[in-house]
């Protein structure tokens, strides 16, 4: 029997100790090595993972010459550590977003093609069972011809960590935070069809986002090939009268699907089946899905899975998040 791939996990803060768990339950992984300039979050993991041993920073995972590095550091180092531990030979599961912009994204995955590395991103919401329902439906055609979908993520709370309102670190606010998932649902949904328009409202504090501000609502117009017509909203800290609200909608000719989440929560969501008035319920909790990326990344890496070209589609969400913040 070969042995497990030795993985190393870059940044163990809130979301790299919860991938850490998700990892190591699979059995399909060792956890070698864990980097955080953190002492307390590193002391944290290696609770996890008694196995590891605590380095200094990418270098020191590099050094250890291991199978995969997991990257959930602040979200503006992510494609540069990416590119790194690429080349360095390990395959990588990063959080999202993967770049700050298309540009960055594209170099990673160009990193990740050249070195023949698996390279996934924590697109963890693709993994819930209700969303895997609604892609079923929508692959056999079942909606008919999609022309509408609707997309919204107010998280009433927003981060609690400082380095999110920082352009510098975060590379941007709610649209790089939660706007990602909701834009990666609809293409990915979808299979990807091109988007040919996008137009979007950017605020901050109430205001019109300006230069050196992270944005904490925004609504985003997005017509893809043929005409369907996508809306997107997102905010931190909207007065929205419940924690959190979550929802991905389909609408086509024959009829419609939707991920919703249940009484404001952030982690149950039910898939609904619409026909005129009617509704029928697919999916409902509880659903198990928050690690089930990490998971699926650490199995394929253990069956021994190189470069995915499904990565290249990660560049397509990127260009989207740039045209929304008008960069495209
Ligand atoms: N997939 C999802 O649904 C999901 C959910 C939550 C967060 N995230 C993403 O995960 C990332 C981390 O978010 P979080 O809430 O866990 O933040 P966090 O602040 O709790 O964790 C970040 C950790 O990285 C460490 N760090 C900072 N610089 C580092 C460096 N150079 N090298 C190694 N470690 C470094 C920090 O000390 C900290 O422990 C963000 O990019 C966020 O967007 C994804």
């Amino acid at each position: 029997m070969t042995s497990r791939p030795r993985v190393g996990f870059l940044g163990v803060g809130w979301i790299g100790r919860h991938r850490v768990e998700a990892m190591l339950a699979t059995g399909a992984i060792e956890a070698a090595a864990v980097a955080d300039p953190s002492a307390e979050m590193a002391a944290e993991a290696l609770k996890l993972a008694p196995d590891a041993k605590r380095v200094g920073g990418l270098e020191g995972l590099l050094a250890e010459r291991l199978d995969g590095i997991v990257i959930a550091t602040p979200s503006a180092l992510h494609a540069e550590q990416s590119i790194r531990a690429l080349e360095g030979g390990a395959a990588v599961f990063c959080q999202k977003p993967l770049g700050r912009t298309a540009h960055e994204a594209a170099a990673v995955v160009a990193a990740a093609r050249s070195a023949d590395r698996l390279l996934a991103v924590d697109l963890s919401y693709r993994f819930t069972e209700a969303m895997r329902r609604i892609r079923r439906l929508l692959e056999e055609g079942a909606l008919g011809s999609v022309y509408a979908v609707d997309l919204v993520f107010h998280n009433a709370y927003g981060p609690d960590k400082s380095w999110f309102y920082d352009p510098l670190l975060s590379g941007g606010g709610c649209v790089m935070d939660l706007g990602v998932h909701l834009v990666d649902l609809a293409l990915w949904s979808l299979d990807f069809p091109s988007v040919e328009a996008v137009s979007a409202d950017l605020l901050s504090g109430g205001a019109r986002l300006r230069d050196g501000q992270v944005e904490d609502y925004a609504v985003a117009n997005l017509t893809l090939e043929g005409g369907a017509s996508v809306r997107l909203a997102c905010s931190w800290r909207l007065p929205a009268g419940r924690e959190a609200v979550i929802s991905a909608a389909f609408y086509g000719t024959n009829g419609g699907a939707a991920l919703r989440n249940v009484g404001g929560s952030f982690y149950d969501f039910t898939a609904e089946r619409y026909r005129g008035t009617a509704t029928e319920t697919l999916a409902s909790p509880p659903d198990a899905w928050g690690g089930r990326a990490a998971a699926d990344w650490a199995e394929r890496l253990a069956r021994g899975e190189r470069f995915d070209p499904a990565a290249e589609r990660l560049v397509d969400v990127a260009r989207v998040l740039d045209a929304i913040y008008g960069r495209a």
